[in-house]
């Protein structure tokens, strides 16, 4: 029985483990599996191989995706969905399982639509920010990226008398800047979910400035656009020399954390098991509430993503 793993938009780290797992268990179980390479588009082209052992020697430890990743325009069109569909033809496979995001899984659901392609969705990004799951393979990773960066920039912010104003990735959510700030102790979060009073801020750091503090960190997520701003504010309002530092891409990357490998094992543990328990299936693993189970596409992309609202109570003195 033909099975295939592909990853679709943003890299997260946990990829590699998961298509190491695919690759194993499948063998075990007397499957074959394929590997598609370059994400949606080249399921187009037929970037397809069948895996072996050796094609994922080696691959645990590193971010990234061996098999490449890609946002597809094309796939929208039915024409380029058909080729698709020809292409895992050839192989066999009506079973795919996909490492990506919502946007990812909503295309192939239409692949399921037009052509029955069964799947499974693993939520991997580091913005986790899909509705119906509180984690997203990869996450891990990159707050523990963000962790080790900001704590290096401690160092440098309290051998001056300096701000840092340290902008995170996530797209529109403020999760990974929500976490770091709780994390790293950062006295400023500012993120898309919670107003912000720079006033109140201002003068609660004035006062702590009267008092002795020497530095202030401020996590800033990107969807907010307010790095610069808060640059500003520092320096003019507050009376702090500040530098923004913009961490970018390196959040994607890294060597993968024990948690974002054994969650990759279960994630597809658990894609395989139902592939091969149910004959029409289009769903997603999530991880809710400390457990692994399944919600379907239509489930998944009905809400926005919404911070845990107890999470978001510990950063009140931060905004
Ligand atoms: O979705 C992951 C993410 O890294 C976002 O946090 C960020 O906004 C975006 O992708 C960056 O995209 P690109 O890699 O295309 O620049």
């Amino acid at each position: 029985m033909a099975i295939a793993i592909m990853c679709s938009g943003g890299d997260s780290a946990g990829m590699n483990p998961a298509i190491k797992k695919f690759v194993d268990y499948c063998f075990d179980l007397n499957l074959e599996p394929y590997l598609i390479y370059d994400g949606l588009e080249g399921l187009i082209d037929g970037n397809i191989d069948k895996a072996s052992y050796n094609a994922v020697a080696g691959v645990i430890h590193h971010g990234g995706t061996i098999l490449r990743s890609s946002r597809s325009k094309r796939f929208f069109e039915y024409e380029y969905r058909k080729q698709a569909y020809e292409n895992l033809k050839i192989y066999d496979i009506d079973k795919l399982i996909v490492l990506g995001g919502d946007g990812s899984f909503r295309a192939l659901k239409q692949f399921y639509d037009d052509f029955n392609i069964n799947f499974v969705g693993i939520p991997s990004t580091i913005d986790n920010d899909i509705f119906g799951t509180d984690y997203c393979l990869g996450v891990d990773t990159a707050l523990n990226v963000l962790r080790n960066a900001i704590d290096d920039i401690r160092d440098t912010a309290s051998s001056f008398k300096r701000g840092f104003v340290i902008e995170t990735m996530g797209r529109d959510c403020g999760y990974l800047a929500l976490i770091s700030s709780l994390t790293s102790g950062a006295e400023i979060c500012i993120i898309p979910e919670l107003e912000y009073d720079l006033d109140r801020l201002k003068d609660r750091l004035k006062r702590e400035i009267s008092e002795g503090r020497k530095y202030i960190l401020a996590i800033v997520a990107e969807g907010t656009g307010a790095t610069e701003k808060i640059v500003k504010w520092l320096e003019d309002d507050v009376g702090i020399e500040a530098r923004a530092s913009i961490l970018g891409h390196i959040q994607r990357g890294g060597n993968p954390t024990v948690i974002d490998r054994l969650n990759a094992f279960e994630f597809v543990t658990y894609a395989i098991e139902e592939l091969l328990k149910n004959k029409n299936t289009n769903s997603v693993v999530v991880y809710k509430n400390s457990k692994f189970e399944f919600a379907s596409i239509d489930y998944i992309t009905s809400q926005k993503y919404k911070i845990n609202p107890e999470l978001l109570k510990f950063a009140n003195k931060m905004v």
